[in-house]
């Protein structure tokens, strides 16, 4: 297995392009297949979740072609072809490596009227249930059944009805589950207390290229109007705001300055605003965000929430950053119950963290020393890597295929602002 070494100290400066976003590529592939015409993805970010998803595309039928970039490029175009679809069926064996497999359940029963998808298990944030894709696919007509760690689901006669739901809690994946299978539903559909994550806005944009009816996108209540079928399109995948967030914090943690060339920062205002909080200048800039940081950090105070909230998977990078503040933050992590595996990790390059329940105390100010660490998670490791770039000596960061299931060519990208960092095989 890889590891990641890194000799901190450097101040990072220089301009660090931002790649498509890894969880708006995991909802827009599944929509191939509700037509049996070609959709063309561009800007796809080169990860190994969207390599695994293709794999499932083409396990379903489906045929996945990277059309011509140069190595050097970020991103890729990759067209989808769902003209004929050999099986409805998402087996144990993908999804349980990757949870977001879940997401062509609602794809195939708007397209096929059926399908048999594995549970996805829990991962290491977390159980993970997905109790609310299925009440909310109930709720538009699908008729489902749970036997042998599979779902079962099916539409009478073949298409969904559509309905009402009101999610008890926001939920980003049956959101989307449940958009993608209302769209070529036979009546209307109304979803309440539906998810607003970017990511969802670009599910919807990219649904409605396609010839769907979303009334409401961006809010908390879609109103959707089925259609008979829908058509191919080309579309571009939004810029990924936890990356550009996640490199934010580089500048920060380094005092360094970088511009993220292509973020955007409508995306990404709940964080922009507590680095601002905790002392960080930015800068919008008409292709991305400058982030400089030139003076000592100041604690705060912070809460994950759904969006326009404070970004879950932004709250280990910033557990990482506020080791550099002069004072004690406090973190409450209200979505998962179990993201803190960073913590530990920190604590052995001196990070002086407190852990009660859902709050982290974080006591900025300690030096920090490199250290042999593990990554856990994916948002974890990336705190392991930023709390790298600021430690004293080097850090062996392990088990990096968390990374890459996120961070396109991250390295790449972090030398070319001046950090001192490899990657190297364990053979
Ligand atoms: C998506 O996960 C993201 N993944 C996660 O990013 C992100 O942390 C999360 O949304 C929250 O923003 C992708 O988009 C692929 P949820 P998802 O359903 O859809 C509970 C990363 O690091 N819940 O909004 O699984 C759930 O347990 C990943 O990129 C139910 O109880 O998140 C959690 O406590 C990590 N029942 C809360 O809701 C359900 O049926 C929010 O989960 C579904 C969810």
């Amino acid at each position: 297995m890889d590891r990641i070494l890194i000799r901190g100290g450097h101040r990072l400066a220089g301009r660090l392009p931002i790649s498509g976003a890894k969880n708006a590529a995991l909802t827009l592939m599944p929509c191939a297949l509700l037509t049996d015409e070609p959709l063309t993805l561009r800007n796809l970010p080169r990860l190994a979740d969207v390599d695994s998803f293709g794999h499932l595309l083409n396990q379903l039928g489906a045929s996945t072609a990277i059309e011509g970039t140069r190595p050097e490029d970020f991103g890729r175009v990759m067209t989808i072809r769902a003209g004929k679809l050999t099986s409805s069926e998402a087996p144990y064996d993908i999804v349980r490596k990757m949870r977001a497999s879940i997401l062509v359940l609602g794809p195939l029963i708007g397209r096929c009227g059926e399908a048999r998808v594995s549970l996805p298990g829990g991962c290491a944030i977390g159980n993970r249930p997905i109790d609310l894709h299925l009440k909310a696919l109930e709720a538009i007509g699908a008729e489902l059944e749970t036997t042998a760690g599979y779902v079962r689901a099916s539409a009478p006669g073949g298409r969904l009805s559509g309905g009402r739901y009101r999610f008890p809690v926001v939920s980003v994946g049956a959101t989307e589950n449940v958009v993608m299978a209302a769209v070529t539903a036979r009546g209307g559909s109304v979803i309440e207390n539906a998810a607003r994550e970017p990511e969802i806005v670009d599910l919807c944009r990219l649904l409605v290229a396609m010839g769907a009816a979303i009334d409401g996108i961006g809010t908390e209540t879609l109103t959707i109007e089925g259609r008979d079928r829908l058509h191919g399109a080309t579309y571009a995948v939004m810029p990924d705001r936890i990356e550009a967030g996640s490199y934010a914090c580089a500048a920060a943690i380094t005092g360094g300055t970088l511009e993220l060339a292509g973020a955007r920062a409508a995306d990404m205002r709940a964080t922009l605003d507590a680095l601002v909080e905790a002392g960080v200048t930015v800068e919008e800039l008409a292709d991305g965000v400058r982030v400089s940081a030139d003076g000592p950090l100041r604690p705060i105070t912070l809460s994950t929430a759904p969006f326009p909230g404070f970004a879950t998977d932004m709250q280990a990078q910033f557990m990482a950053m506020l080791l550099r503040a002069e004072g004690a933050s406090v973190l409450t992590e209200t979505i998962f119950e179990n993201r803190y595996m960073h913590v530990p990790e920190l604590a052995r390059m001196g990070a002086d963290v407190q852990v009660s329940g859902r709050t982290a105390v974080v006591r900025g100010g300690a030096a920090l020393a490199g250290a042999p660490v593990m990554a856990t998670d994916l948002r974890a490791s990336m705190s392991l890597i930023l709390a790298g770039l600021a430690a004293a000596g080097e850090t062996s960061v392990s088990r990096v295929y968390h990374l890459d299931r996120g961070y396109e060519r991250l390295e790449e990208k972090l030398q070319a602002v001046g950090a001192d960092i490899e990657r190297v095989g364990d053979g």
